[in-house]
């Protein structure tokens, strides 16, 4: 409280601006639902398709239901030759700076893109998650000097992803992998992006514009952007026995251990044990399981903090994931964007259906009735 009366919740901590029913967190307990349904069971026995039916529709889908789904997902994978010229022209930009730039140029040849009803943005957002993988990947292949891999009707969401981005078919294995990582990745409650992109959906505006938004909040390190810090992390430790002096050494110079901490979960992140069953069993399965050892080396040494609630949370064993599958770091972020895409149409559709424009103060503390001096008349 300050000297005004006026109580100020930095980083809005704490503050609940309104209700919802689609995604439960309890930060105590580590407790996580996607519409009433938990992450555990989503992430053991459903797909990423499912999930995003679940999200989109707010049930899970019949057989009928998910197939038809599903066809309308793999039918809109491909990009108009306009975006992809744009993605030509911005090639050596971060791919989350082209994905960013790529999904804005979508809305230029979307029939739907300034249609707000709830069928539209549904409609859109059924399109804009079937195409960001296919920016993401036709990029990664351009900056590369090579054609895009076109999109394979024949594979799942996560498996053509894969395909396109390494011009190679992935295993069932493989596939599963990146469809559980989706699954975590696809819903989180009012998170950073996810706010952000409900700000720009309550001006009125359309989803494209929310989910730029969104996709420009999620780079950040301390939001998506962890789990290329966390693999950068590993390398630079090295071998699981400098873990212990290395984490020392970052927070006695007051740093932070990135893939650590949360502000909701203050126990386990629910997500991060699926994350971590795969890190160990790909990497032993790939001959390379030191960097799940150096993994859960940082982790012991981290464990002081529990007792001040700072856990591992989705991005400490995802870039190890990555890695593993053979996606280079600056894909990482990008990753988490791809599985984010329907949790933003989601908050969007939330806001657009009870929308109250969202628009916090700050309390002024600057000077008052400052007297202006003409420019030639001012001291330098
Ligand atoms: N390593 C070391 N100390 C930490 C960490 C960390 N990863 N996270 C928090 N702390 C400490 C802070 O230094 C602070 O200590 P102090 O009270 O002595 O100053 C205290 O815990 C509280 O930290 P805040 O930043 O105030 O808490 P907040 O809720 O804002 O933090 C955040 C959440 C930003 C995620 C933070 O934990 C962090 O920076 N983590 C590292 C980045 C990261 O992993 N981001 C991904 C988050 S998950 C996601 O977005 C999908």
């Amino acid at each position: 409280m300050t000297n005004s009366g006026i109580e100020i919740h930095k980083g809005l901590n704490g503050v609940y601006f309104d209700r919802s029913d689609s995604c439960f967190i309890d930060g105590g307990i580590g407790k996580l639902l996607y519409r009433g349904y938990d992450i555990h069971d989503l992430a053991e026995k459903s797909t990423f398709e499912e999930v995003v039916y679940l999200l989109l529709y707010g049930k899970l889908p019949t057989i009928p239901e998910l197939s038809a789904f599903d066809n309308d997902l793999r039918s809109n994978r491909e990009l108009p030759s306009g975006v992809l010229d744009v993605i030509e022209a911005v090639k050596n930009a971060h791919p989350m700076d082209v994905l960013r730039t790529a999904v804005s140029a979508l809305s230029a040849f979307d029939e739907d893109v300034d249609d707000n009803s709830t069928e539209a943005i549904i409609r859109k957002g059924i399109r804009l998650t079937a195409q960001a993988p296919t920016i993401v990947a036709s990029h990664h292949r351009i900056r590369n000097g090579k054609s895009p891999v076109k999109p394979n009707s024949r594979l799942n969401h996560a498996g053509n992803f894969l395909n396109m981005l390494l011009d190679k078919e992935p295993t069932a294995e493989e596939s599963r992998i990146l469809d559980v990582d989706f699954i975590l990745h696809a819903e989180h409650g009012s998170n950073a992006s996810a706010f952000a992109a409900r700000v720009t959906a309550s001006t009125v505006s359309d989803l494209h514009s929310a989910v730029v938004t969104g996709i420009g909040t999620l780079k950040g390190p301390l939001h998506g952007g962890a789990a290329e810090a966390v693999q950068k992390m590993a390398e630079a430790v090295g071998t699981p026995e400098n873990a212990a002096a290395y984490v020392k050494n970052i927070l006695d110079n007051k740093g932070r251990i990135m893939g650590f901490g949360h502000r909701v979960y203050k126990a386990e992140d629910p997500r991060a044990r699926h994350l971590a069953e795969r890190s160990e069993s790909l990497g032993a399965e790939r001959g390379e399981p030191h960097w799940f050892q150096i993994l859960t080396g940082i982790q012991e040494a981290m464990k002081p903090y529990q007792s001040r609630g700072i856990y591992v949370n989705v991005d400490f064993f995802a870039g190890s994931i990555y890695y593993l599958l053979g996606i280079p770091e600056d894909i990482f972020v990008p990753i988490f964007a791809l599985g984010r895409v329907p949790g933003w149409a989601l908050n969007v559709i939330e806001q657009s259906s009870n929308n109250m424009l969202i628009r916090p103060l700050t309390e002024y503390t600057g000077p008052f009735d400052v007297e202006y001096v003409p420019i030639e008349d001012r001291e330098s």
